[in-house]
């Protein structure tokens, strides 16, 4: 579970991130945060995987304190959450495969077992077919299957994608939520930042709406910019 109490966050340059935000995010749920650019999103996503650290209040995901987590115990708390990011991020000089069973490799699963889970996790995205391509041989949606299965494949409790569909056109990035959504339907907790307000409204799912660093909505249901955000 991602619990958030009370959060502030100032960078080194004086920009107030974020300002007392609190929420709790089930395991199991599906949540959209939406909201204008500079509003706190990513600050949020960068929180849950303690690359960056509250100022302020506190930040928990599951048994971790993120402001208070020893650098050698960071690891541990990255293995409970896979990330996808708008630019795929896969290395370019390995296939398809490597890019996702590196990641197994990293924390010293057996070579039988990386083999099976690869192909299963590579399958369960629809990329199986393209496993010995390169990254450079695959369209963009393809690509980000490619990043999803990286972030699935050592079976993470939760995904977070920061705008996962922001370098695809409107069909692909229809494609890429519903593939999101069809692995949280299998159980995984899935945070999603987006700015298209037609697939969140079009998802009916739990929307997380910040604005300058503020909650400014938080359950089911449409999301339309407010003034305030659009200033
Ligand atoms: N490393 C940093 N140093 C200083 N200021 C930062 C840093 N990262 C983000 N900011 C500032 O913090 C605020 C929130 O940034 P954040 O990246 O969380 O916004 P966002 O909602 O993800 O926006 P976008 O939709 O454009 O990605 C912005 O004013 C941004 O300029
Ligand atoms: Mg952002």
């Amino acid at each position: 579970m991602i619990r958030f109490v009370n959060v502030g966050k100032t960078y080194l340059n004086g920009t107030k991130a974020l300002k007392d935000v609190t929420f709790d995010i089930e395991d199991g749920e599906f949540v959209f945060i939406v909201g204008p650019s500079g509003a706190g999103k990513s600050t949020i996503i960068k929180l849950i995987t303690a690359q960056e650290k509250p100022e302020s209040g506190s930040v928990y995901v599951d048994k971790f304190n993120v402001g208070k987590i020893p650098d050698r115990k960071v690891p541990y708390l990255r293995r409970s959450v896979g990330v996808v990011f708008q630019d795929f991020r896969l290395i370019q000089n390995k296939t398809v495969y490597e890019n996702v069973a590196f990641v197994m490799r990293a924390v010293g699963e057996p070579p039988r077992f990386i083999k099976k889970r690869v192909r299963y996790v590579l399958e369960l995205v629809g990329i199986k077919h393209k496993a010995d391509n390169m990254p450079s041989q695959l369209s963009g949606g393809e690509q980000q299957r490619v990043a999803i299965a990286r972030a699935l494949v050592n079976n993470p409790g939760t995904i977070v994608a920061d705008e996962p569909t922001g370098n695809l056109d409107p069909a692909r990035s229809l494609e890429i939520m519903a593939l999101l959504n069809e692995i949280n339907k299998r159980g995984t907790t899935v945070i999603v930042v987006t700015h298209e307000v037609g697939i969140v409204n079009r998802f009916r799912k739990r929307v997380l709406a910040i604005e300058n660093g503020v909650i400014v909505q938080d359950g089911e249901g449409g999301y339309y910019e407010s003034e305030e955000g659009r200033k």
